[in-house]
């Protein structure tokens, strides 16, 4: 399914001191580390993609954006325009709203955290329907067995929503808050009105509040057709690693490919698909580019 561009813009944050992932992120981004064939970030990229979105600011530290932006560039290759920010220290999610206020400029934003990947058989359509969305805002919400871990909804008689809560410690349902939010424009001045939290961070949560406290927000459960992957430590890394090649290779297709989606969106035409498939024509990711463009061959092989 392809659907016309969004108006919608994106963020991914990809920044964080990545201390749990230590020594593998002493001198690199947890972002840019593999999650088995392609680095982290091309799965939360591969989201905004299927969402519609082409405008794109990369967040990141000084220290981590660089590399971020040399293994992107200006997203041209792949019918993007991409912007980058960084974020001097860790203050919270919140704060991407801060630094992407001028980028941002009155449009609707959708924010997705760079260690978050997502699968599921119609995720296309679950975010470009958020997308499309320019009034309030959408989370999705995942059941998970250890629910303290994350934001967390708690939901009324009637399965409304009634309260989202940080990392709780008796957590009122099993339903976690993923890192995927869609915001309408309200969303800078609210995150303007923010004050840290105990921890010190500007909370995403917070954010969250406000939009329920004024019956704007939206709450999509993912079912279990869907896999929201954790990657957050060594263990949760591995296993994400070892899902995605179980998949690839069971069902012949590519998650977080962003050629890919950049192709079946319609940003890039078979021909530049062709070319970014030639980079790789030594391995099987270059064979799988080539082998969406039918009727075309690459020059090398
Ligand atoms: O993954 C979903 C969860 O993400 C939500 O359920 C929580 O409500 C939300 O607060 C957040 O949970 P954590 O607090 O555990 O997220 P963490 O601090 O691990 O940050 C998530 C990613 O965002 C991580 O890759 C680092 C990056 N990050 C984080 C902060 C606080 C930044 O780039 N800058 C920041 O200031």
């Amino acid at each position: 399914m392809k659907k016309k561009n969004s108006t919608c813009k994106g963020i991914i944050l990809a920044g964080g001191s990545g201390t749990r992932l230590y020594p593998s992120t002493l001198v690199t981004s947890k972002q840019l580390l593999p999650v088995y064939d392609k680095p982290m970030i091309y799965y939360p990229l591969s989201v905004l993609i299927q969402a519609g979105i082409r405008e794109i600011l990369i967040i990141s530290s000084p220290h981590d954006l660089p590399r971020i932006e040399e293994l992107f560039g200006d997203g041209n290759h792949l019918g993007l325009k991409l912007s980058y920010a960084p974020q001097p220290a860790p203050n919270g999610i919140a704060e991407a709203f801060i630094i992407g206020e001028k980028f941002i400029n009155g449009d609707p934003v959708a924010l997705i955290l760079g260690d978050n990947l997502f699968t599921g058989p119609h995720l296309q359509a679950l975010v470009q329907k958020a997308a499309e969305t320019t009034s309030g805002a959408t989370v999705f919400g995942y059941e998970v067995q250890d629910p303290s871990r994350y934001g967390v909804i708690a939901f009324d008689e009637n399965g409304r929503p009634k309260e989202i809560i940080e990392k709780p410690k008796n957590p009122p349902s099993r339903y976690a808050v993923t890192g995927l939010y869609f915001f309408d424009h309200n969303v800078v001045n609210i995150a303007k009105t923010l004050k840290p939290s105990s921890r010190g961070e500007l909370e995403i949560t917070d954010v969250n509040r406000v939009y329920l406290q004024n019956s704007k927000l939206n709450v999509t459960i993912i079912d279990r057709g869907y896999a929201w992957l954790d990657t957050g430590t060594a263990d949760a890394l591995h296993k994400a690693s070892a899902y995605v090649q179980t998949l690839q290779e069971r069902q012949g297709i590519q998650i977080g490919c962003i050629e890919e989606e950049a192709y079946k969106m319609g940003f890039i035409n078979e021909d530049q698909l062709l070319q970014l498939a030639e980079r790789y024509s030594s391995n099987s990711y270059g064979h799988y580019l080539s082998n969406l463009a039918p009727g075309k061959v690459l020059t090398k092989s």
